[in-house]
């Protein structure tokens, strides 16, 4: 059997490792700024996004614990409508970005109490967010249950559709003269102590001044890259419905509603075509994207207590996907410890939210070599031994 030998395509300046959202915004960026860029992905404009349902939630996801990566996800919040404006007119789609606002409810007495300290830490962080009462609730939504105890309008969290942003960023990076290679990358090559390339499923050998690793939860396995280096990631599946709603029963909902009903988070986001995308689930089961009747057993009874007239509509998905979770819940942004390869990874619960800064951030470190003040914070060398050691020193 005769083998194809392998080739050297010509050298880019930058090569992405990963064709989802967040390689994509980066090899999209980079390309305007000047430098030549490849994309490696089997399927690119796949991968989390076309499972997430675009919450560009800053200020309902807030966490204790999270305020550095609270100002990054703001930066890109506020970004958000002039990034969605360029990339329609770069890609010609439409991006279904809607400045819809969230509407954070609770159902019982535990859920109020977590609400209420959600509130205070809106507050303590200088966010704005509103209390109602569980009637001011209903008003505004008139499809939420009666039992709706009292919640928080967010007017400022919106969403966007994560497939047409995909699919926006695939003809953006084409208009850009960024070069897709539909192929999985098998090996980082290594010259020197330095990343140069890369080899791919089919023996082909490209050849990068830099090189972006931007797999999603996959980032921590491509081969030849030195232990010490390979980020910290980890795949978290969330299960996500779709439903659909017929136009006699529009408008159904007007914004994004959420809650979290006895401890497990739940939202649902309705689009302007009649797409109602509930979810997540949040499970640690490694690579497994199986949809089980658990999953989507919760999800609709979770959302059936906050609405109970989803059970009218047609259930249209159901689909799994994995986040890159990171150790502290936050991404990796920039340079690592081995010259030639960034990392662009880590996004976990914010990948569509940090789509817009993590763009500019990378483009602007491939362009001069330094990160931007707001993505420091970011830098992958916070998870290795010098990072820490210097983390301990100024704390
Ligand atoms: N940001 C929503 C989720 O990760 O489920």
């Amino acid at each position: 059997m005769s083998r194809t030998p392998p080739t050297v395509s010509s050298a880019s300046d930058v090569l992405v490792v990963g064709g989802g959202i967040i390689g994509l915004v980066t090899a999209w960026r980079a390309a305007q700024r000047g430098l030549s860029v490849a994309v490696v992905d089997p399927e690119p404009g796949g991968g989390a996004a076309q499972v997430a349902a675009g919450m560009l939630a800053a200020v309902t996801e807030l966490h204790y614990g999270e305020q550095t990566l609270l100002a990054l996800n703001l930066a890109s919040a506020h970004r958000y409508p002039d990034f969605a404006a360029e990339l329609a007119e770069a890609s010609g789609q439409d991006l279904g970005y809607r400045a819809c606002g969230t509407l954070a409810v609770a159902l019982d007495a535990d859920d109020r109490a977590h609400l209420r300290e959600l509130h205070a830490l809106q507050r303590k962080s200088g966010l704005e967010s509103e209390w109602l009462s569980g009637r001011d609730c209903r008003r505004l939504e008139p499809m939420l249950a009666p039992g709706v105890r009292g919640g928080l309008r967010v007017d400022g969290d919106h969403q966007i559709d994560p497939r047409r942003l995909a699919s926006a960023l695939v003809t953006a990076c084409e208009r850009a003269g960024v070069v897709l290679h539909r192929s999985s990358a098998e090996r980082l090559s290594v010259v020197r102590d330095r990343a140069c390339g890369l080899v791919l499923a089919d023996g082909t050998q490209l050849a990068a001044e830099q090189v972006v690793l931007a797999a999603g939860s996959r980032s921590g396995q491509l081969a030849g890259v030195p232990d010490e280096v390979l980020p910290p990631v980890r795949p978290v599946k969330g299960q996500v419905l779709r439903l659909t709603v017929p136009r006699r029963h529009a408008p159904f909902l007007s914004r994004t509603i959420r809650a979290v009903v006895r401890g497990s988070h739940v939202y649902l986001v309705p689009r302007t075509n009649g797409e109602l995308v509930v979810g997540a689930t949040s499970e640690e089961l490694g690579w497994d994207t199986t949809v089980t009747a658990g999953g989507v057993y919760e999800l609709l009874r979770d959302a059936h207590e906050l609405v109970p007239g989803i059970t009218e509509l047609p259930l249209t998905e159901t689909r799994a996907g994995l986040r890159p979770g990171s150790p502290d819940n936050a991404p990796l942004l920039g340079p690592t410890t081995l010259p030639g390869l960034l990392l662009a990874t880590g996004h976990y619960r914010n990948g569509v939210l940090l789509t817009p800064v993590t763009g500019d951030a990378m483009a602007h470190v491939l362009a001069t070599g330094e990160l931007p003040d707001e993505a420091r914070p970011f830098t992958p060398k916070r998870f290795c031994a010098a990072g820490l050691q210097s983390l301990e020193q100024s704390a």
